[in-house]
């Protein structure tokens, strides 16, 4: 049996993100659900099921970005889909 493949969507504790996730979960995928509140992500991720795992991630932190390669590395172990549905303004002034 192949290897249960691993996807990280960014922005998922909820809309377009979450959806994503749950659609994946529903194909068979072990989903990382991420946002900057890990405790919305981890209810998000609660949710959806049991194939879904929740980390903390602000993807406009390169320390956030570090800590949650970290954690991938600790936990599952690869990553093999990305999703970068978050949006994050590059200035504070917005785009
Ligand atoms: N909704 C639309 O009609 C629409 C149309 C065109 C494009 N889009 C694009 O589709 C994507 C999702 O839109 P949406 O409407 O579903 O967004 P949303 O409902 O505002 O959801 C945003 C999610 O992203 C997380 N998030 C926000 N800033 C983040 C950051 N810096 N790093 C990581 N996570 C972050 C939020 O949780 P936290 O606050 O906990 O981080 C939340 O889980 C965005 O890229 C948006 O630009 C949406």
């Amino acid at each position: 049996m192949a290897e249960q493949k691993v996807a990280l969507v960014t922005g998922s504790a909820g809309g377009l993100g979450r959806e994503v996730g749950r659609q994946l979960v529903a194909a068979g995928i072990h989903v990382i659900i991420s946002a900057r509140r890990p405790e919305a992500a981890a209810v998000a991720a609660a949710d959806i099921g049991a194939t879904a795992l929740s980390v903390g991630l602000d993807v406009s932190s390169a320390e956030s970005v570090a800590a949650a390669v970290r954690e991938l590395e600790a936990g599952p172990g690869r990553l093999d889909i990305l999703v970068n549905n978050a949006a994050a303004a590059a200035t504070r002034r917005g785009w």
